[in-house]
């Protein structure tokens, strides 16, 4: 099919084009040699329904290959292992007849009990927003289009299809929307998806601001948005607001209502038109010119990808690698039948998957080491409990080293529910520390789709491997990881907290009464917990190595008014090969607004063989110091001192270099209702204001630049008030005249507030 003419379609089939024609498919008018094309989930793996449909992962789907989930590839911090998999997944995808994958998720874990944080990569935008990157890019040009999802605010399951996130315009700009606006600038996905919740009282199917003034005015989108699956509510109204397609299909009621809103003059036809016209751009950019996928290598691929992924918490008495174990007691029920996925439309028929218990014998065998193994929990049936730990605390006592297969049961982390408790179950939580009590060695090795409490047990033990979610791969990679065979180099994309009383959603998170207040503004995860100091588990960022690093000569280099760049040098100091993360944080009060402690501005991973050495150039876009400007509605990078900080995570900064930016030379607009203080500190009117009114401060009163009492409260009242107060020695007209002739915001950019 190639263009054709938008006039040689009656209003029906034009309406019919932006409803889907199936479950997964849009609608085909094959007079008109129109083809329908194929949407699937997705993010980590193609979940391609042949028969009976569902979007809840219910009923069956094509095997395909369960590569690690967006919470191992956020943890990964590799824009490589995030492009390979986009590569994969493309060969599958064209393979099964899929021309849109729907993925990746981009939303931001505001809270650890959030169900579907398994799919999303990090509490931090830019870490989500570069790694989401390189998936659409890899996943596009292998031929199959992506749909960042979910656009925008999903960030919890309770009410997800009803609740309004009420947001604040700087909160949403720096936190929720800023990973879309990366991936949509810098890797133009062929669709945008939609969420089900409001923002700030309006669903986002039906969101002008968003899809429209924000998505295409100020980001230049130029794709198809589309709905998440039944998430619109009115099919005119959601045209109107800029969205595409509605799926799923078929829409025979929603595309009549579309022909009859025509003919009401609610919609115009130039608007359908204009949609039509992006529908059938993605059907023609899609092709079925598949080789079929070498899915045995692709297993490779997800077990070599997913050792990238874990994260090792804590390592002590030299406990892991495994080198040369005398005996091995391995307890879990998760090391037979391993959780490597979580639950929901994302759930893929994996092509298989390796068994950790399997890869741990053969390890241990090639060392000459025994290996038990003992149940010690069931995810099910509590009635065995005491037998199932007594015997594995038996079994311990005697062993060289247990390791301990833990985590949440697979029925507590799915799309459609938040999580309950931050806490592993109470069984596993006394097995850990029964075994630890008798063994001359505990590791544990956790599998949860976000983050777990690690209190009460995490002192007892010795070592702590946090395998997240993995994918197919994971029980082949982390046997590889406990012996030595791959090196970890994963980095918590999310912080671990002492206590849920501690996350800075805890008073707000699911919301009540339909809506959930991100009271917690831009202080999300480690902005929260590094501003106001607050002691946690593991930073974000944290993650070990099996050899050492050594990080020196950071030098940073101002390269224009809001830019900067850098380099440091990066020796791998012990003796085996590994990847290190770099992480690069920006620490600044510059500007009128609270900004957090420090803030993840720029990062990469590189390997080093043992004893190289090399240096990291990093450049420093304006946006690694700009903050949103609410009253000028656009990114400001204000004048000010900037402190460039190489962290070891979050919390440990190993360098850093101070620099001044004169930033945008934008100073804050001034009305009459400013108050003197903020008149005294503008660039332009404070001095000349100054100058007027030194002579006018009564004699012996306070000075116009002290700190004192009386001056800190002239400071905080409205210029119109003083106005009065000084009985006409100010001039009003003067000061109004002043306000006019101030340097303001640039109004080359069009950006406004993302309220109703
Ligand atoms: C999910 C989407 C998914 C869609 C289709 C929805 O319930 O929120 O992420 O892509 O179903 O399965």
């Amino acid at each position: 099919m190639a263009n054709i003419p938008l006039d040689a379609l009656s209003l029906e089939q034009k309406a019919s084009l932006l409803t889907g024609g199936g479950f997964w498919s849009t609608t085909a008018i094959p007079e008109a040699g129109i083809d329908a094309i194929v949407l699937s989930d997705g993010p980590h793996g193609v979940r391609r329904q042949m028969h009976g449909t569902d979007h809840l992962g219910l009923h069956h789907s094509e095997p395909a290959t369960c590569f690690p989930p967006a919470v191992a590839v956020g943890s990964s911090w590799s824009e490589d292992v995030a492009a390979k998999i986009g590569t994969a997944l493309a060969r599958e995808a064209r393979a099964l007849g899929v021309d849109v994958l729907l993925g990746p998720g981009v939303n931001i874990k505001r809270s650890p009990l959030a169900g579907r944080n398994f799919e999303y990569f990090s509490e931090d935008p830019l870490l989500s927003g570069v790694l989401a990157t390189a998936y659409v890019r890899a996943l596009q040009a292998g031929g199959v289009g992506a749909s960042v999802k979910h656009f925008a605010a999903n960030d919890q399951e309770t009410d997800r299809m009803v609740v309004s996130a009420d947001i604040d315009e700087r909160t949403l700009r720096e936190i929720h929307l800023s990973a879309f606006e990366r991936v949509v600038t810098d890797a133009g996905p062929a669709t945008v998806m939609c969420s089900y919740n409001k923002i700030n009282g309006v669903p986002a199917s039906e969101h002008h601001r968003l899809l429209t003034d924000v998505l295409r005015t100020e980001w230049g989108y130029t794709g198809a948005v589309i709905s998440d699956w039944g998430a619109v509510r009115s099919r005119p109204a959601a045209l109107n607001a800029g969205l595409d397609l509605s799926m799923p299909g078929p829409g025979h009621y929603a595309t009549q209502a579309l022909v009859d809103a025509v003919r009401a003059g609610h919609v115009t036809e130039a608007t359908v038109e204009r949609a039509v016209a992006r529908v059938l751009a993605l059907v023609d950019a899609a092709g079925h010119d598949a080789a079929a996928p070498d899915l045995d290598a692709h297993h490779e691929l997800a077990r070599e990808l997913a050792a990238e992924c874990a994260v090792l918490l804590k390592n002590t008495r030299g406990t892991l690698p495994l080198e040369r174990p005398s005996s091995l007691l391995v307890v879990g029920e998760f090391a037979t039948t391993p959780r490597y996925q979580g639950g929901g439309s994302s759930h893929v028929n994996a092509t298989r998957v390796d068994v950790p218990l399997e890869f741990i014998q053969a390890h241990a065998a090639a060392r000459g080491a025994a290996v038990t193994y003992a149940r010690g929990f069931a995810t099910d049936d509590q009635g065995e409990e005491a037998a199932l730990r007594e015997a594995a605390v038996r079994a311990a006592a005697g062993a060289g080293a247990v390791v301990v297969f833990a985590g949440n049961p697979e029925a507590e982390e799915s799309e459609g529910f938040d999580r309950q408790r931050l806490e592993l179950p109470a069984s596993q939580v006394r097995l850990i520390r029964e075994v630890a009590a008798v063994a001359a060695r505990t590791v544990v090795v956790l599998a949860n789709g976000g983050v777990v409490s690690l209190e009460d047990w995490h002192d007892d033990v010795d070592a702590i491997l946090e395998g997240f979610l993995l994918g197919q791969g994971s029980g082949a990679a982390i046997a590889d990881l406990l012996f030595g065979q791959a090196n970890p180099s994963g980095r918590l994309a999310e912080t671990i907290p002492l206590r849920l009383k501690d996350t800075p959603t805890y008073l707000s998170f699911p919301g009540e009464q339909g809506h959930v207040r991100y009271s917690e503004g831009v202080m999300v995860g480690y902005r929260h917990y590094e501003t106001v100091d607050a002691p946690v588990r593991y930073p974000f960022g944290h993650g070990l190595s099996y050899t050492a690093y050594d990080i020196a000569g950071l030098r940073v280099q101002v390269d224009g008014p809001a830019e900067a760049s850098l380099t440091v040098t990066v020796r791998n100091t012990g003796s085996r090969a590994g990847k290190y993360v770099v992480q690069v944080y920006v620490a600044t009060q510059a500007g009128p607004v609270r900004r957090p402690e420090r803030t993840l501005a720029a990062f990469t991973k590189i390997h080093l063989e043992p004893g190289q050495e090399k240096e990291v150039r990093l450049g420093l876009d304006r946006r690694a110091f700009a903050y949103w400007d609410v009253p000028l509605s656009r990114w400001v990078v204000a004048d000010g001192t900037y402190v460039v900080q190489v962290g070891e995570n979050a919390s440990a900064v190993l360098l850093e270099r101070s620099v001044h930016l004169d930033g945008d030379g934008i100073a804050p607009p001034l009305s009459l209702q400013s108050n003197v203080g903020d008149w005294l500190a503008h660039p332009v009117a404070g001095p000349r204001l100054r100058a007027r009114m030194a002579p006018l401060m009564a004699q012996g009163g306070p000075e116009l630049d002290d700190d004192s009492d009386e001056m800190r409260m002239v400071a905080s009242m409205p210029m119109n008030q003083i106005l009065n107060l000084t009985g006409g020695a100010l001039d009003g007209d003067w000061l109004v005249s002043l306000t006019n002739t101030c340097p303001s915001a640039d109004t080359t950019e069009e950006e406004g507030n993302v309220h109703s």
